[in-house]
């Protein structure tokens, strides 16, 4: 590809880990929500990308001749799902046309931007090849999501839930530990019992795949929380902390459906010990590598490797 050839990206882009091989197209910068920990706005105005434009990159990468490689695609940015029902439906559909092998696009989704949308938008969507939401549960705890400014509640997470499956729409769904601050034990408690409880509630009652994980709370500068911590208003919790917070959360997980297939993953790079498995099937052994962390302090990640 020549210069003019290359497809627009306005760094930094956010995306999620799983889609590091993806194809990425930038269709939103930033977002239009503020959440306290997230470094989605700081550098960025939020835009809706015009839809030649992104044709434009979708034609560029199509000409590429890795394009018959191209299995999935992301629509950046923190939250595309904003995106108009039309114009996403023509975007997935244009994507899905200019890549033979083509399996799916993917997008963060805010639950409020879920719940906009109609059963049958959503149906549309999963229909043209959009298969995949990534949204931030962040917590259960209605207190906590108010407190970082989230604009969501427990219940907008379980509708929103329940809307995706109902679409064949994979959820992807991510949790902070350590999100309520050190010396805060009963809003840590409530975290964790009020998270599983609400991953308790969405799960559903077949043998599809979904995906629950966890993150570490990094406190990034320029973000609500970093500007706390700096007047001394948030302290972050430590690793025994965050790892005792998880383990309450593994504990609480009961699921009524013995078959379900919630992939668990707290193995990010801002974790502390790396931990996967199927919820709950194999809940005993999460605990036991949880507790053989909370014993065996040199096994964790050492702070400076942490990172978003
Ligand atoms: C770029 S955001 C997109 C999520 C989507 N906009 C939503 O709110 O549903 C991806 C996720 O990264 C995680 N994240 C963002 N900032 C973080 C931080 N400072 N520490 C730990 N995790 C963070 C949160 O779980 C967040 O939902
Ligand atoms: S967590 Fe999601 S909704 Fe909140 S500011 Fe970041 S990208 Fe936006």
């Amino acid at each position: 590809m020549d210069n003019q050839e290359k497809i627009y990206y306005c760094d930094p882009v956010f995306r999620p880990p799983s889609e590091g091989n993806s194809l990425l197209i930038q269709l939103t910068e930033g977002c239009t929500y503020h959440c306290d920990f997230c470094m989605s706005n700081l550098r960025k105005n939020f835009k809706i990308r015009l839809v030649d434009d992104v044709k434009r990159d979708l034609d560029i990468g199509a000409r590429s001749k890795y394009s018959s490689s191209v299995r999935k695609l992301f629509f950046l940015d923190g939250n595309a799902m904003v995106t108009p029902i039309e114009k996403l439906l023509e975007l997935t559909t244009y994507a899905m046309k200019k890549f033979p092998n083509l399996e799916r696009v993917g997008v963060y989704a805010h639950a409020k931007d879920i719940l906009k949308k109609s059963d049958d938008d959503l149906k549309a969507l999963s229909d043209a090849g959009l298969k995949i939401a990534y949204v931030g549960f962040e917590s259960g705890s209605d207190e906590l999501l108010e407190m970082v400014h989230k604009n969501a509640t427990k219940m907008d997470f379980i509708n929103a839930s329940k809307k995706l499956m109902k679409a064949d729409i994979i959820l992807s769904a991510t949790f902070i530990n350590g999100l309520g601050g050190a010396d805060n034990e009963s809003v840590s408690k409530t975290h964790a019992l009020e998270s599983a409880d609400l991953v308790n509630k969405i799960c559903p009652d077949d043998e599809r795949i979904w995906y629950i994980a966890f993150l570490s709370l990094m406190v990034p500068p320029g973000t609500v929380i970093y500007e706390k911590k700096m007047r001394n208003e948030f302290k972050e919790m430590n690793s025994y902390e965050i790892l005792l917070e998880l383990k309450l959360f593994i504990e609480t997980i009961n699921f009524t459906n013995k078959f379900a297939n919630c992939i668990f993953r707290s193995n990010h790079a801002s974790n502390y010990l790396a931990l996967s498995g199927l919820l709950e099937r194999d809940k005993s052994k999460i605990l036991n590598q949880i507790d053989y962390g909370l014993k065996n302090k040199s096994i964790l990640k050492p702070e400076h490797y942490r990172a978003l």
